[in-house]
């Protein structure tokens, strides 16, 4: 894979505020293309290839199921094609996506979160958006449905980018790409963004707190972070910090209280912050589907309670937290 996928994108991020950072950008991800070498990359280039042109259609991206609605039915070997090349890119976690009548019924109800943050956000229209591990860029799709200018995803998962550009294959925009680059992998230098999101990302961090000057740091002036975190469900400011394995994962570094997660966004130097939701993860939200076939959630709970993960910890909590960067440093 080359860079061409990405130019349509970086050409518009380059007439942005961010213009100044493009051939960065560019150069970075040309870098981590080029020096990624998963053993099943010729899988994915071979699945992207495969996917089969499909008569146009309507792109939905303000519903919950993203994608492109078609006028009728796919031939039935058609829709068989489109569905084994997109399936050879399993797992798929992050969705649901629709295209053309063929349902990617991820791991996650991702839509679930996306409620959850949406209505309590500053306005998306016209601004310029940075998704921290975003995943295959579903909630970005679901930023541009909610009117965003532009949406930089990245993610350093190899796989994840190959997802968006399946799906862009068929939604055709230059205003979101997923670029296979990790929080570390930007310019130390680069801000601007009007709207910093970073869900499912912090508690992966070693570092939590420079997580968060980095995020504070993107923003402009006056600029909006989302913050989405598992949060330890008690009162006060605790701290877990999982000795061994947290519901299976091993890379799992900080669970915080609310209490305790907003005492550091206060420290980080942000302004204005709320807690807007609060909310356990059900198996109704992630769960195995056949888009994404190994264990999830229901298979690390303890079988016996619920509100313990396998390991004895309390069971999935998530946060959803607002704060600015002030206009200018007292
Ligand atoms: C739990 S998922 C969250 C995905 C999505 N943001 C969501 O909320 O559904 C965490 C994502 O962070 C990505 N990630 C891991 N390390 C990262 C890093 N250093 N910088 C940016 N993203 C990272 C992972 O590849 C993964 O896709």
């Amino acid at each position: 894979m080359d860079l061409t996928p990405f130019e349509p994108f970086l050409d518009r991020l380059g007439r942005t505020g961010l213009g100044p950072w493009r051939e960065t950008l560019a150069e970075r991800t040309a870098f981590r293309i080029g020096t990624q070498a998963h053993g099943d990359l010729p899988r994915w280039e071979q699945a992207l290839a495969r996917l089969p042109d499909l008569p146009s259609g309507r792109s939905r991206l303000d519903g919950p199921c993203v994608g492109i609605e078609g006028v009728g039915p796919l031939a039935p070997d058609l829709g068989r094609s489109l569905r084994d090349a997109l399936m050879a890119m399993h797992p798929w976690r992050k969705g649901p996506f629709c295209i053309q009548g063929v349902h990617i019924d991820t791991e996650w109800r991702s839509d679930l979160k996306w409620d959850r943050v949406a209505g309590a956000i500053a306005p998306l229209t016209g601004r310029l958006v940075l998704d921290v591990g975003c995943g295959n860029g579903y909630h970005g799709w679901r930023m541009l449905g909610a009117g965003a200018w532009l949406v930089l995803g990245i993610d350093p998962t190899l796989l994840f980018v190959f997802q968006w550009l399946a799906l862009n294959r068929y939604l055709v925009r230059d205003d979101l790409a997923v670029l296979p680059l990790g929080i570390e992998d930007l310019p130390g230098d680069l801000t601007g963004f009007d709207t910093v999101f970073s869900m499912g990302v912090l508690y992966h961090r070693r570092s939590p707190i420079d997580h968060l000057m980095d995020l504070r740091r993107l923003l402009r002036p006056g600029g909006e972070l989302v913050l989405e975190t598992l949060v330890l469900d008690r009162e006060g400011e605790c701290l877990l910090v999982p000795p061994g394995r947290y519901a299976a994962m091993r890379n799992v570094w900080f669970i915080p209280s609310v209490d305790a997660l907003a005492v550091w966004l206060g420290r980080c130097g942000f302004a204005g912050i709320r807690v807007v939701d609060v909310t356990r993860t059900g198996p109704e939200e992630q769960r195995s589907t056949d888009w994404m076939r190994f264990q999830s959630l229901p298979d690390h709970l303890d079988p016996a309670d619920s509100s313990r993960t396998i390991e004895g910890h309390p069971a999935p909590v998530r946060a959803v937290l607002i704060a600015n960067r002030p206009e200018s440093r007292p």
